[in-house]
């Protein structure tokens, strides 16, 4: 007798599509097998006319952000919550070094303090380093074994203090090759960031029209180039947080042809909004870094999820409000960076991708599920439906779709990038570990549902 069965669902993982019931046991995946076939359990969930996907992870979110002294709009339990309704079941965020004074493995733990008990979705976080120390680089090793085996590496950001500079970089890569591990970059030349970000300001070119053409794409280029050249001289192992732009993907096409250890995910934004954005009344809401692309770098990037190159679609959530955003007084130099994305990124990909036959649903499970587990050494406990897998699932209703409002959505963010677009799929029931997250669209856990999820370097794939 299995706790929880599910019944008459399309299974959907990576590798296909398949007609199967789904036998949870203990928070895990007990058995999988044509429907009909795997006995009696205490509970059974239909799934006719339903997609069941493993759950969705967000492997780059902002939750709690700083700003101007106060910090964005959502936070541990309301962004987590959120993104549940989304089909999310695990976040990655970021532990990053604001205080300097702190070293990185008290930042990591003050950043877990900070989810547990709030969580209601499992969570991790990247290593984020603003110390370009050998003290600090010297900390990775314990933080690979430790569970933390991926770091963030703000290539720019000089001016709030949270760059790390390239020997920095250097050395951390250096550190993967002999620890494994992964070292993620934030890829922008700093200099010229602050060289355009002046000049554009010195005329009064301020407005968000502006902000792509200051932040354009060689900015972003020129840095993937560096931290790709240094993987290759090190033999570290690299990661390329939200690739935005046709000149870094060519750059990724030949280092990975070239057997460079190096992965690469894009967000949901670039891949369905562009820099057409910032010409609107409300395009300052849509700052954010990199910036939207043209609708050329939008396509390039369709290209490259197809090729395979682009294996994540993360949502690089970070949820400021409009009040958040209106402070910049429509100045790009002044707005806060990000937009939110965690509970719509499913539905916009499904939405541009599947539906629009870019990409096919085992694509769309791996690019959201399955390759960030993968990549980030959560397989096979996390990213796929599997006997063992934690029964983390997603029931998923294909068919249902809604116009994006703050009204529908559940965030305290008042505003989406999708406000007034219609997007398909709806994550109607959400499992964590076999308990219910959302059952038919009802949020049915309460925060502390979410546990830290120890990641494991000698898991960590890059070749998927
Ligand atoms: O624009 C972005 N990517 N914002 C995210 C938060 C940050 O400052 O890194
Ligand atoms: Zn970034
Ligand atoms: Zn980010």
């Amino acid at each position: 007798m299995f706790d929880l069965l599910i019944r008459n669902g399309t299974v959907v993982t990576a590798q296909g599509s398949f007609p199967w019931d789904v036998a949870i046991q203990g928070g895990k995946i007990a058995a999988t097998g044509p429907h009909g076939s795997l006995g009696q359990a205490k509970e059974v969930l239909d799934a006719a006319g339903k997609l069941v996907l493993p759950g969705m992870i967000d492997p780059h979110v902002h939750i709690h952000h700083p700003f101007k002294g106060g910090y964005s709009a959502d936070d541990f339990a309301t962004a987590t919550r959120s993104a549940a309704f989304g089909g999310v079941t695990t976040v990655c965020d970021f532990a990053i070094q604001w205080d300097k004074e702190k070293t990185l493995a008290e930042t990591c733990a003050l950043r877990r303090s900070q989810f547990e008990g709030q969580s209601y979705t499992d969570f991790t976080f990247h290593a984020c380093p603003t110390r370009s120390d050998p003290e600090t680089v010297a900390e990775l090793p314990g933080l690979i074994a430790g569970g933390v085996p991926s770091a963030k590496l703000y290539m720019t950001y000089s001016r709030q203090d949270r760059m790390s500079d390239d020997a920095a970089l250097c050395e951390a890569l250096k550190v993967t090759a002999a620890h494994g591990g992964l070292v993620g970059v934030h890829a922008e030349n700093d200099a010229m960031c602050c060289y355009y970000s002046d000049q554009y300001q010195r005329v009064g070119k301020t407005s968000p029209h502006y902000f792509p053409l200051c932040k354009h794409n060689l900015v972003e280029a020129e840095a993937v180039n560096r931290a790709i050249y240094l993987a290759k001289a090190t033999g570290g192992r690299l990661y390329i947080f939200h690739l935005s732009c046709r000149e870094s993907l060519d750059l990724l096409r030949t280092a990975r042809a070239e057997g460079v250890q190096v992965y690469a995910e894009t967000c949901i934004h670039y891949l369905t909004l562009d820099d057409t954005y910032y010409d609107r009344p409300d395009g300052a809401q849509f700052i954010c870094s990199p910036p939207l692309r043209s609708k050329a770098d939008v396509e390039a990037l369709w290209e490259g999820v197809r090729e395979g190159l682009i294996g994540v679609v993360s949502s690089d959530h970070c949820g400021f409000s409009l009040e958040n955003k209106a402070s910049g007084c429509n100045d790009f130099t002044a707005t806060p960076n990000g937009l939110p994305g965690m509970e719509t990124r499913l539905a916009a990909l499904y939405t541009y991708g599947v539906r629009t036959g870019r990409i096919s649903l085992p694509q769309l499970v791996a690019l959201l599920s399955t390759n960030p587990a993968r990549v980030f050494g959560m397989y096979p406990h996390k990213g796929d439906i599997r006997p063992g897998s934690d029964a983390d699932l997603v029931l998923f209703d294909p068919e249902a779709s809604a116009v994006i409002s703050p009204e529908i959505l559940h965030s305290p963010v008042d505003w989406n990038p999708y406000d007034g677009q219609e997007l398909y799929g709806r994550a109607e029931t959400v499992l964590l570990r076999g308990e219910a997250l959302i059952r038919d669209g009802v949020c049915c856990a309460a925060p502390g549902a979410g546990r830290f999820v120890e990641r494991r370097a000698e898991d960590m794939d890059l070749n998927t």
